[in-house]
């Protein structure tokens, strides 16, 4: 669904190392926007969210762990992403609800329809409006992430091979709300690539 109102939501989307918590601070600020996060973003998000991400904690259900996502992300909306757009601001978010389309719905295999549906109640209909998916192949993801630092990074080769397909596959089926930005070459050059790419969706001239 399309927000109403004049803010407008962006999220940036990607791979584990796609560089997108970077790129999200430099648009955010760029925009002057609200900067924001999923997992987090508010005090019972953060919780759920060194849950989510603890090495420590295994045996997570995926249908649990679907849920814990969807959790997080009701709390967002209703917290912190609902009343910024209401009050016409501008909001990036490092990863949304199309995340868990490509983690458990195409990386866990929960199905990315059972995931949409998931996620659209959890945010009583709310999607971003322009979601920017940062596109790295396997050899710079790896190079940039170094060791796997948390539960979800050690979840094995072929589950971020089959995360990576199902981002490609939601932007392809969906150009009006992606935007697919090569995420290689250094933080300046993408960030360049970024700002042309929100550009253009917005109708702004250089
Ligand atoms: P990040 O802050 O490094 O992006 O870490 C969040 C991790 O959680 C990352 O591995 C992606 C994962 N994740 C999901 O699996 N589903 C989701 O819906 C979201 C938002 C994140």
């Amino acid at each position: 669904m399309s927000n109403q109102g004049e803010g407008r939501w962006i999220a940036f989307e990607g791979g584990e190392g796609s560089g997108k918590t970077t790129q999200a601070l430099l648009l955010s600020s760029k925009l002057q926007a609200v900067l924001t996060r999923e997992p987090g973003g508010t005090v019972v998000g953060e919780r759920i969210r060194a849950l989510l991400l603890d090495p420590m904690v295994i045996g997570v259900d995926d249908r649990a762990e679907a849920l814990l996502m969807a959790a997080d992300r009701a709390q967002h909306v209703t917290e912190r992403v609902r009343p910024a757009l209401d009050e016409g601001k501008v909001v990036v978010s490092d990863r949304s609800a199309y995340s868990s389309l490509a983690y458990q719905g195409y990386g866990r295999g929960l199905g990315s329809d059972a995931v949409r549906a998931l996620c659209t109640w959890a945010t009583r209909g709310l999607w971003p409006d322009l979601a920017i998916l940062l596109d790295v192949p396997p050899h710079v993801s790896a190079e940039r992430m170094r060791a796997p630092a948390d539960r979800m990074e050690a979840a094995g080769e072929e589950f971020h091979r089959r995360v990576q397909d199902g981002f490609r596959q939601l932007a392809e089926a969906e150009p009006d709300v992606w935007v697919v930005v090569d995420g290689t070459g250094t933080v300046r050059e993408v960030a360049d690539r970024v700002s042309a790419a929100y550009r253009r969706w917005a109708g702004v001239d250089d």
